[in-house]
């Protein structure tokens, strides 16, 4: 369902130009759960941004079922993630001045769920992730695992098709990594797809299959 080929991303600063993705092929199944991955700096967040609609590559194609995600203009590419992907970014940030719940239930708030709705929605995933307890607590007082969970719970509570995660476990200790991966697996069982980027073998093992990012290219390890 997620198919990228010949993909290719360069930044360039100053005059040097860093080639990231150089040739990025990489078949992603309807209900799989994979993991992605690789040295630091070796460009899995920039493809993951690539993967979510976030930015543009150079050249390539990635299609998403059967829409080109990269001849989307911006508007249409925001239509496409909100309605598709819940991205768990690296070092997510939450909105200040709004808490917990608040947070969480943003994306239903933008997409026109109830109140009764989002109250039912928001307490299931504080509830699997374990943090019912701080739902009204401001976001600014979190510790750093609460503050990564409360960023998946938002990622995931309009349940959609394909969840990405950058690092969803890089901040917390064991016990929370265990709920956060059980979630991932519970979600997966639901039928979603789910990438994870992780530097954490445990995480990998619970995946499908592995992929690594080398030398501009992602290929399949296990
Ligand atoms: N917007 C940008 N402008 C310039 N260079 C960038 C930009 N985004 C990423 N890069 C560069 O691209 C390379 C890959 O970055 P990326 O964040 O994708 O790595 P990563 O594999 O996710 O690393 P990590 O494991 O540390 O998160 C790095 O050298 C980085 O400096
Ligand atoms: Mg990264």
């Amino acid at each position: 369902m997620l198919k990228v080929s010949h993909l290719q991303k360069s930044f360039l600063s100053g005059s040097h130009r860093n080639d990231v993705l150089k040739d990025v092929n990489l078949e992603i199944h309807d209900g799989e759960m994979v993991a992605i991955m690789g040295r630091s700096g070796s460009g899995k967040s920039t493809l993951l941004n690539i993967l979510a609609g976030l930015e543009q590559a150079d050249c390539g194609n990635y299609y998403f079922g059967s829409t080109d995600v990269l001849a989307l203009n911006v508007v249409h590419a925001a239509n496409f993630r909100k309605h598709n992907i819940g991205y768990i970014i690296q070092n997510s940030v939450l909105i200040h001045g709004k808490n917990v719940f608040n947070n969480i239930a943003l994306p239903l708030k933008y997409s026109k769920h109830s109140k009764s709705q989002i109250k039912q929605k928001v307490s299931f995933v504080l509830a699997a992730l374990h943090i019912s307890n701080i739902g009204y607590s401001p976001v600014e007082v979190l510790s750093g695992g609460e503050t990564q969970r409360v960023a998946i719970a938002r990622a995931i509570v309009q349940e959609p098709k394909v969840i990405i995660a950058d690092e969803p476990t890089g901040s917390v200790d064991e016990e929370t990594e265990d709920d956060i991966l059980k979630l991932f697996r519970m979600l997966n069982e639901q039928g979603k797809t789910i990438i994870i980027v992780t530097h954490n073998q445990k995480v990998a093992d619970i995946c499908d299959r592995t992929f690594y990012m080398k030398n501009g290219s992602c290929n399949l390890i296990t």
